[in-house]
């Protein structure tokens, strides 16, 4: 004789909710082709390994140059954007960040979840400690730009490089010459190159820490969060 028994099924929901919406999600990804762009095309400006002395009509270093010039033009624009949407747009949640930025309760909570202890609770989109690096990564973005634009007024001397050039006169003269500009430039271009892996990793390791759509979040739009428990 069959035997009848009921079984207590554990339904686990997920509620999906939409973090970045498409232009956050596209400007993400031109920064981020815009970067590595510039880093390559910045390494072969510092070290021009294709050049070849007897070799006047390829002008490689000439092509790599313009190329990153363009790029970086792009990635002046993106920022301007990136930065206008995160100050002004009606979506307040990326904003309400700072409130855990300047809780000192909030970096406790968050530095305590990095060593598996308790969950990280955010006000807003970010942690803290996620906010702080980004805010350094556009002060660092600035700062690129500022020294890129100063290269480029030293080279073009007409149109926007004309226009540029009193501001490229004033930083010039504040850094101590153009050596300097062009030897901080560098060191920003190392700084993004030290970023990237990190970020990657942070992006990685939250998902897997927190169990929460994180990689996926920049692609889709899209995180999901766990519903109460219900009994099926
Ligand atoms: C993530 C952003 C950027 C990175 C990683 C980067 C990287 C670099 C690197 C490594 C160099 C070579 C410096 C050297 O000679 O040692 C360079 C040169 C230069 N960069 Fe950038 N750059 C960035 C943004 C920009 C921007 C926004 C502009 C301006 C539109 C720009 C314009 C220039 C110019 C004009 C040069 C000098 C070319 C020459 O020496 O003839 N860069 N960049």
């Amino acid at each position: 004789m069959a035997q009848h028994s009921t079984v207590e099924k554990e339904l686990v929901t997920y509620e999906r909710e939409m973090i970045f919406p498409i232009s956050v999600r596209i400007l993400h990804w031109l920064r981020a082709l815009a970067i590595v762009a510039l880093a390559l095309t910045g390494a072969y400006i510092a070290w021009p390994m294709f050049e070849r002395p007897d070799d006047t009509n390829t002008l490689v270093q000439g092509w790599v140059r313009y190329l990153h010039l363009l790029t970086g033009f792009v990635f002046i624009g993106v920022t301007l954007v990136r930065g206008y949407l995160f100050l002004f747009t009606k979506e307040t949640r990326e904003r309400a960040s700072f409130r855990d930025v300047f809780s000192l309760k909030s970096w406790i909570i968050q530095i305590k979840s990095y060593f598996w202890r308790g969950h990280l609770d955010k006000a807003g989109i970010y942690g803290p400690l996620q906010l702080t690096v980004y805010f350094g990564i556009t002060v660092l973005a600035i700062l690129a730009s500022i020294s890129g634009l100063v290269l480029y007024a030293y080279v073009y001397h007409h149109g926007l490089g004309g226009a540029l050039r009193p501001m490229a006169d004033m930083v010039v003269h504040f850094m101590g010459g153009l050596a300097r500009v062009r030897y901080w430039h560098h060191v920003f271009a190392w700084a993004f190159v030290i970023f990237i892996p990190i970020h990657i990793y942070m992006v990685v390791w939250t998902g897997i820490r927190f169990k929460h759509n994180s990689v996926e979040v920049i692609i889709t739009g899209y995180d999901y969060h766990k519903q109460p428990v219900k009994k099926g």
